[in-house]
């Protein structure tokens, strides 16, 4: 089974999701691959801190959208906290200040960084730089690379947190008024908006019309045990999978110990298509003899994901 079928929906954001090395970044690098090639205006986006986009495209790849060179319609980006940090403070630092410095004798720098710091905004922030990338019409499509399992699912909660975090600020910020007899109330302003940004932030993630979640993992236990709780997570977050890739599966062993490794692998291909089969496509992409850098390479693995090439 392939990846074809993504091609007949309009998806706007691909999140490739999985533990450590199981092939994120390839996969998600080679589907990029894919829609580019087929004329769709296309983001890739690494939210990892490590990320190796420029290392795959052999391209250097920063926090602010790049070509990739040899690729039309292709664009790549590595997130960089302190890039989205400088964004949110372009946007609301003059705000927060402003309300602020109603309440507090302190230099702008020190308000705006302590605002900075509560839970759930930088991370609410990503989201919506991620967001914005695709409300300015800039592209059709955006493939995320995300970072290792966890911490993706802790981003998809966060603007929900985040949003009830900010549902006591208001209560607080009254009795401060109260006691400061403060007239003007910017400040409840300033929570309604980040309140109504972060249910859009929400709303749009958690909608599968928007958002198709790709499982990437390996056959192998960690990979079937660990594929089967972020998927058992993400369904609660109300994102149902549709396609888990098995990377690394041994198809033609020509000597013992490969043979011995495709030995190991058939029972938990086994085991994640008795778990997921009946509500999943299942793509399993081969261990190829060589490593997965640069745009021919990432064509052949394209070609393998969405069957238009290789074996499968
Ligand atoms: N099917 C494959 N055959 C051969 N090599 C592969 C295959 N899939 C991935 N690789 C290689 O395995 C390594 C890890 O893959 P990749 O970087 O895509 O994993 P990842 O999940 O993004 O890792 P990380 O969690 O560190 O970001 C890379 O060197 C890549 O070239
Ligand atoms: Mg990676």
């Amino acid at each position: 089974m392939t990846l074809s079928s993504l091609d007949q929906t309009n998806k706007r954001v691909l999140m490739f999701g999985g533990k450590g090395g199981v092939g994120k970044t390839t996969t998600s690098a080679a589907t990029a691959l894919h829609y580019a090639l087929a004329g769709r205006r296309t983001l890739i986006i690494s939210s990892d801190l490590t990320p190796s986009l420029s290392d795959i495209f052999e391209t250097q790849i920063g926090p602010t959208e790049r070509s990739v060179s040899g690729v039309e319609n292709l664009d790549a980006l590595e997130i960089d906290p302190d890039e989205v940090m400088r964004r949110w403070k372009a946007r609301f630092g003059a705000q927060v200040y402003q309300a602020a410095s109603a309440l507090v004798d302190l230099p702008y720098d020190e308000i705006v960084d302590y605002v900075a710091m509560a839970p759930g905004i930088q991370e609410e922030f990503m989201l919506d730089y991620i967001l914005e990338h695709i409300r300015d019409g800039h592209y059709d499509l955006i493939v995320w690379d995300t970072a290792p399992a966890g911490d993706t699912l802790r981003l998809l909660g966060l603007p929900q947190r985040f949003i009830e975090h900010l549902r006591v600020a208001p209560r607080v910020y009254l009795e401060v008024q109260d006691t400061f007899k403060l007239s003007q109330t910017p400040f409840l302003e300033i929570i309604e908006s980040w309140k109504e940004l972060a249910q859009q932030t929400t709303d749009f993630f958690s909608d599968p019309a928007n958002v198709e979640f790709i499982m990437v993992t390996i056959p192998e236990a960690l990979g079937v045990y660990q594929s089967g709780r972020v998927i058992a997570d993400l369904e609660k977050h109300g994102l149902d999978v549709h396609y888990l890739i098995v990377n690394d599966v041994i198809v033609a062993p020509d000597c013992g110990f490969h043979q011995q490794r495709m030995d190991m692998q058939r029972p938990y291909i086994q085991m994640l298509d008795d778990e997921h089969g009946d509500r999943m496509t299942l793509i399993k992409l081969p261990l190829l003899p060589y490593e997965v850098k640069g745009v021919e390479r990432l064509k052949e693995v394209e070609g393998i994901l969405f069957g238009s090439g290789g074996s499968s």
